[in-house]
C-alpha cells in the first residue's frame, strides 16, 4: 500500500518551496531568540538519538522551527515506540496544531493516529513511514526513499564485484548490519539491496543481524560476525554508525578495513565521509537528514486547510573516496 502511494505521487525535493536546507522539550523561541508567533504549535515525536545521522535530523527541525516561528514541541522516543505513542496521545491533549513524527517501526500505529484524526488534528510522517491500509490517518510522508538507497547500495557492489572477491574464491561474501528491527529504512533498504545484488550469482548475504543503527550495536555484531563467519569480502551496513562500529571491530581484529574487508553503508554524516576520504569505507549512499525546512512548509500548508502531496521524496546522492573528499569540506553534518 504505502509503495503504491510513493510511486504514484512522489514529487522530488527539487521541486518543493525550500527555505534552506528520553525527553521532551519545547523550542518556542523565533530565530531571533523572540517567542514564536504562536500561530502555528507543532508536537514533533522524534525516534532518539541513535545516529549522527538523527542528530542533525533533529537540529534541522529544531532550527528551521525557529525559523519559520513555529512553536515546537520536541520529545526524543529513545527509539521506543510506546514513548512515541505516549508522546503523541499528549500532544493531542494539548490540542497542538499539527503532529509530526518519524515512526521508530512501520507497524502499530492505527489506534493513536486515529485518536488524532478524531480531533481533527493533522499529522505529517517525517523521514519514515507506516504501514496502514488507512492513508487518511496522515496527510503526507516527507522522507527518503530506503529501497532505492538499499538498491544503490547493491548496484555498486554489482559494479566492483570483481574488486570485491577480497579472498579470491571467487563468491563475494556479505554480511549485513541490519537497522532496527521492523523499521522502514531496515526492511527497505534490506530489500533494495537484495534485489540489486541478485543480478549477480556470486554475490550473497551470508550473515545479517540487526545493530539497531547504533554504532556500539555495529560494533558487537560485526565481533561475532568475525567469530563465526569465514571468509567475509564485504560489510553492508544499514547506516554510517554501524559501518564506523565495524571499523572498530574489524581494526581490532587485526584487518584493514576498507581493503581486508569492503565496508558500504547509508547516510553520508561527516564521520562517514571522513571514513571514505581516508579509504576505511568504500562507498556512501547519501540520506538527508536536512528534512525541517520542508516540513515546516508543509505544516504550515496542512494547517492552512491547502493541499499537499501525498509524498515528497528527498534528492540523494552516493559517494566514492574521491568524492567525498570533495565534498567533505562545506558537508553541513
Ligand atoms: O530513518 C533514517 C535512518 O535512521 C538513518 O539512516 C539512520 O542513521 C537513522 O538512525
Amino acid at each position: 500500500m504505502k509503495k503504491t502511494l510513493i510511486a504514484a505521487t512522489a514529487i522530488s525535493l527539487s521541486a518543493m518551496a525550500l527555505t534552506a536546507c528520553g525527553s521532551d522539550s519545547d523550542s518556542s523561541a523565533g530565530a531571533d531568540g523572540d517567542s514564536g508567533n504562536g500561530s502555528i504549535t507543532m508536537g514533533f515525536a522524534q525516534v532518539g538519538a541513535e545516529s549522527g545521522w538523527r542528530s542533525a535530523n533533529t537540529k534541522s527541525i529544531e532550527d528551521s522551527a525557529k525559523e519559520a516561528g513555529i512553536d515546537l514541541k520536541f520529545s526524543d522516543a529513545q527509539q521506543k515506540q510506546e514513548n512515541q505513542i505516549k508522546a503523541i496521545r499528549s500532544y493531542i491533549q494539548q490540542k497542538v496544531d499539527v503532529i509530526a513524527f518519524s515512526p521508530v517501526v512501520e507497524t502499530g500505529w492505527d489506534t493513536v493516529l486515529q485518536e488524532a484524526k478524531r480531533a481533527n488534528i493533522p499529522v505529517i510522517l517525517t523521514d519514515r513511514a507506516v504501514d496502514s491500509e488507512d492513508t487518511s490517518l496522515y496527510k503526507t510522508f516527507l522522507g527518503s526513499d530506503f529501497v532505492e538507497e538499499g538498491q544503490k547500495a547493491g548496484q555498486w557492489l554489482v559494479d566492483n564485484a570483481a574488486d570485491s572477491d577480497v579472498d579470491g574464491d571467487g563468491d563475494i561474501d556479505v554480511v549485513q548490519l541490519e537497522g532496527t528491527t521492523g523499521a522502514a529504512p531496515a526492511i527497505d533498504r534490506g530489500e533494495g539491496f537484495a534485489d540489486a545484488i541478485s543480478a549477480d550469482p556470486k554475490i550473497s548475504v551470508i550473515a545479517s543481524q540487526t545493530g539497531d543503527f547504533t554504532r556500539d550495536g555495529g560494533k558487537q555484531v560485526m565481533e561475532s560476525f568475525l567469530q563465526s563467519e569465514k571468509g567475509i569480502d564485504v560489510v553492508f551496513a544499514h547506516n554510517d554508525d554501524m559501518g564506523l562500529g565495524a571499523i572498530e571491530a574489524i581494526k581490532a581484529a587485526g584487518l584493514t578495513p576498507g581493503k581486508d574487508i569492503k565496508i558500504i553503508t547509508v547516510d553520508a554524516v561527516k564521520d562517514g565521509m571522513t571514513a571514505l576520504a581516508a579509504g576505511e569505507i568504500n562507498y556512501i549512499v547519501e540520506c538527508n537528514p536536512l528534512l525541517g525546512p520542508q516540513l515546516m512548509d508543509l505544516a504550515e500548508k496542512v494547517v492552512a486547510g491547502e493541499d499537499v502531496p501525498e509524498r515528497v521524496v528527498t534528492e540523494e546522492t552516493t559517494f566514492d573516496q574521491e568524492q567525498a573528499a570533495e565534498a567533505l569540506p562545506t558537508r553541513e553534518y
